[in-house]
């Protein structure tokens, strides 16, 4: 899996660096590090949270909305057969320069990844399916997440993973806000805010069989309330390998009580 890193000097490198506005922190080099929003050790506890549940072994990952690709590398690092990493929107977008910038960390990382540039809303069971599917800080931005939700569940054949901006939590029943213009953070992108209550239900509609959630690592408590959430929901099929790991910061959806604190 890991080859030689590119022929770039540590100046060319810098300077390639130095072009693209970065999301992931990512480390290409002793003491050369990816300045994104995203720090490394926020992206350390996320990568905990979101793949610790698994055994990615021999797995195919799907990684929707990938970016700079920090958890497309995680998965092939933690032994993924295959990884396909998809996007559009970033890596077509001439400020992030998002395709440039993940083919540059790609190849200094010395990981073969397959990419695909595609938008969600464009793609369908024609794929293939994969054993996990990460949908990460993506349902928000989509203008239709529920009819992407759907084709995120033709891909999967065990895990979908979904990680998502949150809102309405003082509703114990299924809500989601929408967000006009750059109501939401001041960005045009952000779109829906839905609560568990919704996740949950719009999930088990869709067929999945077990819906756990965390709270996301880094943005609750430290932001004072459960702005973001970590959903995993389990096809009947998955294999236990899949299913089984998930620790004490993880809540099965279907336990007695397990919805009843999500109301502040
Ligand atoms: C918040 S980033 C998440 C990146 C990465 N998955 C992570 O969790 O760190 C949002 C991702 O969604 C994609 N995206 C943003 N707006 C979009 C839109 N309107 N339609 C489709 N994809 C969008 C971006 O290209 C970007 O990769």
């Amino acid at each position: 899996m890991t080859s030689p890193r590119t022929q770039l000097s540590e100046a060319e490198l810098l300077a390639r660096i130095g072009r693209i506005t970065w999301f992931h922190s990512l480390r290409l080099r002793p003491g050369i590090v990816t300045p994104g929003a995203k720090s490394e050790a926020v992206l350390a506890r996320e990568e905990e949270a979101l793949l610790g549940p698994f055994d990615l072994r021999g797995r195919s990952v799907l990684d929707i909305g990938a970016w700079n690709g920090a958890f497309s590398f995680a998965a092939l690092r933690r032994g993924a057969a295959r990884v396909l990493a998809t996007d559009e929107f970033a890596w077509t977008h001439p400020v992030y320069r998002g395709r440039e910038s993940f083919e540059l960390a790609a190849a200094e990382l010395g990981l073969e990844v397959e990419m695909l540039q595609v938008d969600p809303t464009r793609m369908d069971a024609s794929l293939g399916r994969f054993d996990l599917v990460l949908f990460l800080g993506v349902f928000y931005h989509l203008f239709d997440p529920i009819d992407v939700l759907q084709r995120m569940r033709a891909l999967t054949r065990q895990v979908l993973l979904v990680e998502t901006h949150q809102d309405a939590l003082e509703h114990a029943a299924p809500r989601m806000v929408f967000y006009p213009g750059r109501t939401l953070a001041n960005d045009d992108t952000n779109w829906w805010g839905p609560n568990p209550p919704l996740m949950l239900h719009l999930l088990r509609q869709l067929g999945f069989a077990r819906i756990y959630y965390r709270d996301h690592p880094h943005y609750y408590p430290a932001e004072g309330n459960r702005l973001r959430g970590i959903f995993a929901a389990i096809l009947p099929e998955a294999e236990p390998a899949m299913r089984a790991n998930f620790g004490t910061e993880w809540r099965d959806l279907d336990a007695p009580g397990a919805m009843a604190d999500f109301r502040p």
